[in-house]
């Protein structure tokens, strides 16, 4: 079972992964300053950025966790990353929590959403392919708009990311990602009756927008997945503005991964699709289809449990969870299986309840993984 120290009160645990934190919740007031902070310390990439954002996102993740909604300062007693004698770095989530609290706004996260830096970083960094690094070099170098980016040497990515800026900036709909997930689902069927594609993501969660579609594509029979990434894409042709294709390394078993955990070794495509909107959406002057970002990620069967797990998010349950796997069980788990750190011995599971039950783990739905 796990230790107690990660068993706190209030019923918040210590591990995001641990808890039910379901898409709606108590405190969205707080936990979107949160993480209006925790992106800001992502986008000045200085020393300590990522712990400090890791911090932040922390402390939203036990507000979003709370079966109530926070009123007082006096009520964050015991919460962990936000009560300060649980930790020093919880700090300055309380100090931000009590400010928004006391005066109902924090001058801190308000500066930051009004500056020009903070307001740069997203611009830049909502182009498909344009990360921190790419986005603080052209702010350094005094661009603040989208025009300014338009002459600079751009990679594949950027080019159609700024191409499609617009599109890839309004939100997917579920009926759009159901969409898309039928027409691929369409084309599967096609090449192999018994392919299996499901949607995971941020809509297997349960949120009705996101930012894209990821899809997985796999088969009962083991072996039987290979080679149908290129077939899928070929009969897709004209559906796609453009695909960017990550052959798998072969090296799949956990064991041979090395440390990465976050970037899996399956054969997948990241692409544009080109989705064809139904009349009724269509006005004269605009163009009958919208630009959709969508992942297509193919999974032997016997790895199909943990991609499951691992592409279902959030990215903060994924590391919470490895994270908790890692420190408690002394297991490495990653979306291709997992194994004990000592023995390197393998832990099989068919399914992603026998994936928590094998880690001590209360099992949590998508829709209580909103963390
Ligand atoms: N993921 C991954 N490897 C990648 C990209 C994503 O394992 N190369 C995982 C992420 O950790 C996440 C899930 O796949 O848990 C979905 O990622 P993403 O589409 O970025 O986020 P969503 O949660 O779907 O949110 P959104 O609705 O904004 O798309
Ligand atoms: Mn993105
Ligand atoms: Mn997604
Ligand atoms: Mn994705």
């Amino acid at each position: 079972p796990p230790t107690k120290k990660s068993r706190l009160s209030k019923g918040v645990n210590m591990y995001a992964c641990q808890n039910c934190t379901p898409l709606h919740h108590f405190n969205s007031r707080l936990t979107d300053a949160l993480e209006i902070l925790e992106q800001h310390a992502f986008f000045r990439l200085d020393q300590n950025a990522e712990s400090r954002a890791l911090a932040f996102r922390r402390g939203s993740a036990t507000l979003k966790a709370c079966p109530h909604k926070i009123t007082s300062v006096d009520s964050l007693k015991n919460l962990p990353y936000i009560d300060t004698s649980n930790s020093s770095k919880a700090g300055h989530c309380k100090k931000v929590i009590t400010e928004i609290l006391e005066e109902g706004f924090s001058d801190e996260v308000e500066d930051i959403v009004n500056s020009d830096f903070y307001k740069t970083m997203k611009l830049f960094c909502g182009i498909w392919g344009v990360g921190p690094s790419t986005a603080k070099k052209w702010f350094d170098s005094g661009h603040r708009h989208l025009n300014d980016i338009k002459n600079l040497k751009l990679n594949k990515d950027q080019t159609v990311g700024l191409e499609y800026y617009e599109d890839l900036n309004t939100p997917v709909s579920k009926d759009e990602a159901l969409c898309v997930s039928e027409i691929v689902k369409t084309v599967c069927m096609e090449i192999k009756k018994d392919l299996l594609v499901t949607l995971v993501g941020g809509f297997r969660r349960g949120k009705p927008a996101g930012h894209d579609v990821d899809l997985l594509i796999s088969h009962p029979t083991q072996g039987e997945e290979k080679h149908v990434l290129p077939k899928v894409m070929e009969k897709l042709k004209d559906n796609f503005l453009y695909t960017d294709k990550k052959m798998s390394s072969g090296t799949t078993h956990p064991q041979y991964t090395g440390k990465s955990s976050t970037m899996d070794q399956f054969e997948k495509c990241f692409s544009i699709f080109k989705l064809d909107l139904p009349k009724s959406t269509k006005n004269g002057n605009e163009k009958p289809w919208k630009a959709i970002r969508v992942d297509l990620i193919v999974v032997p069967t016997d790895q199909y449990p943990f991609a499951l797990l691992g592409w279902t998010g959030t990215k903060h349950f994924e590391r919470e969870i490895r994270r908790y796997t890692k420190t408690e069980k002394k297991v490495v788990l990653t979306s291709h299986g997992m194994y004990t750190t000592d023995t390197k011995q393998s832990i099989e599971a068919k399914t992603e309840e026998e994936i928590f039950k094998k880690l001590d783990l209360e099992f949590r739905p998508p829709s209580e993984r909103c963390c």
